[in-house]
């Protein structure tokens, strides 16, 4: 097994390229099922999930190969579709893989994702939005088996709240439809513009992806495509948060500076200085922080839950008291029982979270609990006194391509090594 070292206490400098974005490269792999012939998908990050739908798409029948940043899908071969309980269970947000399978193939068949650990995270949403395009769907010994027994129609579609996994499956699923689907109450989050652009590549037409309502014209007539996956809204954020904690002033390229705008505010109230370029931002964390207004997480525009963690391991010290309101997750403040063991001051009651700063945080050993969790410890440990070691490192992996590796560059004193008691 192994951990990250991280002594605190030293300032970052320096420029980092941030990685593409997890939660496109996701459902454009499973979108890639849609593609005749291949699909090149650039800026594709080196990550545990991304290998996870890999071995999907394998097991499906698809052929997938890395060449340096991009992965090429080659889905002409596809002759499954049921996807392994194993494989289900590797990568929760697997269930995107549904109303692409169920558009191709006129049937599909996967375990129930299951709880997780940010509290259950139910699939009711993503089942109305198939049934009501005629799917037929039964849950049997803990697998979902989807049909049409005709050809999927279009439908009319109200979210009853704007979820991203049911948008994207929507979306997939509403490709092969005959006729017009209207999505409403869609997620408009950054990724499903980045969905929307590829699977207009590959010869859908959609349009409304970033608003309310996404309208897709089905059927799509199938070609290959080639697109670029766009940047790491929440890997910036996490950079950004990083800085905050350990102090200094660094630069991150290759990002849209308007999807971190919420996490830029919060940084920028709490002292740190925020310069924004046209593809770049810089964070300057010369003084100490002091405590931000309310973070309340939201759908995109609003604050993002996958931000929080790291941001609260960034304001740990901040002078005052730092209020988080979690609206999106049930159970998403595991982290702060690991934060408390650094000396943190954090009380949890439901959706809030209370954070009083303290004068300083002591490193020591941590364990992940979860992905973004596991970011706010390595934030926390930064900018705190002495040494500390984060074991839990297959959550960290799933996000992040090499947060070792990225933070040395920054020139924080982490590095990656099997644990002392292996
Ligand atoms: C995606 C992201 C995840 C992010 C989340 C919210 C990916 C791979 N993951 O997850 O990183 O934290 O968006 O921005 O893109 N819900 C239901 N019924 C449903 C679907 C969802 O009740 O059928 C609930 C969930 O339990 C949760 C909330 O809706 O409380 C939001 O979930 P959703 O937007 O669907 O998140 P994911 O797509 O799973």
């Amino acid at each position: 097994m192994e951990v990250l070292k991280i002594k605190g206490g030293r300032r970052l400098s320096g420029s980092l390229r941030i990685q593409g974005a997890k939660n496109s490269a996701l459902p454009i792999l499973a979108a890639s099922i849609l593609a005749d012939g291949e699909s090149v998908i650039h800026n594709c990050p080196r990550l545990s999930d991304v290998d996870a739908a890999a071995r999907i798409l394998r097991c499906l029948g698809c052929s997938v190969r890395r060449e340096g940043e991009s992965v090429i899908v080659d889905s002409s071969g596809m002759n499954r579709c049921c996807i392994p309980d194993q494989l289900m269970r590797e990568m929760r947000s697997s269930v995107i893989f549904l109303g692409a399978i169920l558009g191709r193939c006129g049937e599909a068949q996967l375990s129930y994702p299951g709880g997780c650990e940010l509290g259950p995270r139910p699939i009711d949403m993503h089942i109305a939005a198939l049934r009501a395009m005629g799917a037929e769907i039964s849950e049997r010994d803990g697998s979902i088996f989807c049909r049409a027994r005709k050809k999927l129609s279009g439908a009319r579609i109200n979210l009853v709240f704007p979820s991203v996994g049911a948008t994207e499956n929507a979306m997939l699923a509403a490709c092969c439809c005959q006729g017009v689907t209207v999505v409403s109450n869609a997620a408009c989050e950054p990724e499903i513009t980045d969905l929307q652009d590829y699977l207009v590549s590959l010869g859908a037409r959609i349009t409304g992806a970033g608003t309310p309502v996404i309208t897709v014209e089905g059927p799509i007539v199938r070609r290959g495509a080639e697109h670029t996956v766009l940047p790491d809204r929440i890997a910036a954020a996490t950079y950004m948060s990083a800085a905050a904690s350990a102090g200094g002033d660094i630069e991150l390229r290759s990002i849209v500076p308007e999807h971190v705008r919420r996490v830029s505010d919060v940084l920028a109230a709490a002292g740190c200085e925020i310069k924004e370029g046209k593809d770049s931002i810089r964070v300057i964390s010369s003084k100490p922080l002091r405590a931000a207004p309310t973070v309340v997480t939201r759908p995109y525009p609003g604050f993002p839950t996958d931000a929080q963690p790291p941001l609260m391991g960034a304001l740990l010290r901040a002078e005052g008291t730092s209020v988080f309101v979690e609206n999106i997750f049930e159970n998403r403040y595991r982290h702060a029982g690991e934060l408390r063991r650094m000396g943190a001051d954090i009380k949890t009651e439901g959706k809030v979270a209370i954070v009083s700063g303290v004068k300083r945080l002591h490193g020591c050993a941590l364990e992940a609990t979860d992905l973004r969790g596991g970011a706010a410890l390595a934030v926390a440990a930064l900018g705190a006194e002495g040494a500390s070691s984060v074991s839990g490192l297959r959550h960290i992996d799933r996000g992040y391509e090499d947060m070792a590796g990225e933070l040395s560059a920054l020139g924080a004193d982490v590095c990656r090594q099997a644990a002392e008691d292996d």
